[in-house]
């Protein structure tokens, strides 16, 4: 199989062959999805909530992604690898958000970079593309304006959003970004801001109609409690069947029959 680049997730939209992301946050899980031709890896901010324990992304720092963005791109072979810039890491300066997105390129080896924001952030997207810093943009719900927004709400219901997030895709499209994350948007919103831009769409909680979806990985796993969003489909529980191997295992612990001779040196 060969590598993913930009230019393929482009012509994936452009020949009608829709787009799969779901976020990675460590080697084995990036390696495994990289083996099932999944087109696009995103080591998500999503990792301060999923797997630091975090209440939301705001605390997540430019030390925490690159760790998990190192992990990543040593597990795959062919997936574009696209890597969240944390809060904080592009709003301060243009300078910040150049050199910020330079080390996750530099330093931990991914091809893209992905930025929360619209109209408030076509400077920086401009700023990134100019120095061929592949940008992904996000837009609608954006957990990055928690607070702005007053929780993880759907964005766009009135017909001021839609307007609003529509002028929102055309900056980010307008700044050069090859790709546009729609989180928490209706579906027919989706629709229309993909119609409409020449760059793909990938949708979370946004419908069929995206050039393409993305997920969180431990929610397509069964692996985030019982929290579970409308617009998570859960393929597997492996919570279950983890908690079945590992009582296993304490029981057998317990009880001194493991090892047995199978699993011992002689
Ligand atoms: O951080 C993340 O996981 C994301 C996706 C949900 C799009 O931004």
């Amino acid at each position: 199989m060969k590598k993913i680049t930009i230019l393929d997730i482009q012509r994936f939209k452009d020949e009608g062959r829709k787009i799969s992301m779901l976020t990675a946050y460590d080697c084995p899980i990036a390696r495994i999805l990289d083996g099932c031709n999944v087109d696009i890896l995103l080591v998500g901010d999503s990792v301060g909530n999923v797997i630091m324990g975090l209440d939301n992304t705001l605390p997540v720092t430019m030390d925490d992604m690159l760790h998990h963005v190192k992990a990543v791109v040593r597990g795959r072979k062919q997936a574009l690898v696209v890597a969240d810039m944390p809060f904080l890491s592009y709003q301060v300066s243009l300078e910040e958000a150049r050199r910020n997105a330079g080390l996750l390129i530099k330093e931990g080896g991914a091809e893209a970079v992905k930025i929360e924001g619209g109209e408030n952030v076509e400077d920086v997207l401009q700023a990134l593309t100019t120095i061929d810093i592949p940008v992904m943009g996000h837009i609608g719900l954006t957990p990055q304006s928690i607070h702005r927004m007053g929780g993880y709400k759907v964005q766009g219901k009135e017909e001021h959003q839609r307007q609003k997030l529509m002028a929102d895709a055309q900056a980010v499209e307008r700044a050069g970004a090859f790709a546009v994350v729609l989180e928490g948007v209706p579906a027919s919103l989706a629709r229309e801001i993909t119609e409409k831009l020449t760059i793909p769409t990938i949708g979370i909680g946004a419908g069929a109609n995206c050039d393409g979806q993305v997920l969180v990985i431990n929610d397509v796993l069964g692996l985030s409690g019982k929290f579970r969003p409308k617009f998570v489909k859960q393929y597997v529980q492996l919570e279950d069947i983890i908690k079945k191997a590992v009582t296993e295992y304490v029981d057998e612990v317990q009880a001194g029959t493991f090892p047995t001779e199978e699993f011992s040196f002689k």
